[in-house]
């Protein structure tokens, strides 16, 4: 059974591998260097505002998620702070994108924190993805769709296979 497991986890991997090319993931990582540099310290959080602002607008159901972190006042430190393990998680996720097997440890993290929310559902990472390219053009004079696309629906599938496995 657990052999069967490996074979088909690496089987996802494998397929969101492909998809998320070397030239992808150079784009992916430049883009995101060009926005997470050390001179844009500041911008981060208001980069982090902006995609949970997104995200409400493309699913206000999502917001309910996030009462524990103070979601009422999106300014309080509480929500900032989430705001910023969120960021943060993302610039580790796209850190290794040229390490999967670190990167897999790391999604199944992901999957099984999220899990354990409730009310919690696989395809609002679908929702965050529209949200990230809806902003991500906006702060960043590089951005390829295409290539984000890549990456990025290689790690929608790799979470969302993990969290059903679960
Ligand atoms: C790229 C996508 C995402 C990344 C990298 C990410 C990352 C994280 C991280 C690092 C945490 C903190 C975990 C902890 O310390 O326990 C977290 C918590 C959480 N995330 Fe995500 N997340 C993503 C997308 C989403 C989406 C789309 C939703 C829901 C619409 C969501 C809902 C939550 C909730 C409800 C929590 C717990 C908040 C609390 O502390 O009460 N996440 N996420």
């Amino acid at each position: 059974m657990l052999v069967l497991a490996v074979f088909v986890a690496a089987l996802g991997l494998a397929a969101a591998d492909q998809c998320c090319s070397i030239e992808d993931r150079n784009e992916v990582q430049a883009l995101w260097q060009s926005i997470w540099s050390a001179e844009n310290t500041g911008k981060r959080t208001i980069i982090g505002h902006q995609i949970f602002e997104e995200l409400f607008d493309i699913n206000p159901g999502t917001k309910d998620l996030f009462k524990r972190v103070n979601v009422e006042d999106t300014s309080s430190p509480e929500f900032e702070a989430h705001v910023l393990r969120v960021m943060n998680g993302l610039d580790t996720l796209i850190g290794v994108l040229d390490d999967p097997a670190t990167g897999y440890s790391l999604i199944t993290h992901l999957a099984e924190q999220h899990k354990a929310r409730e009310g919690f559902k696989p395809s609002y990472f679908k929702d965050i993805g529209v949200a990230l390219k809806r902003v991500l053009p906006q702060v960043a004079s590089c951005f390829n769709p295409e290539a984000w696309d890549h990456c990025f629906n290689g790690f929608v599938e790799a979470i969302t296979n993990k969290m059903n496995a679960l």
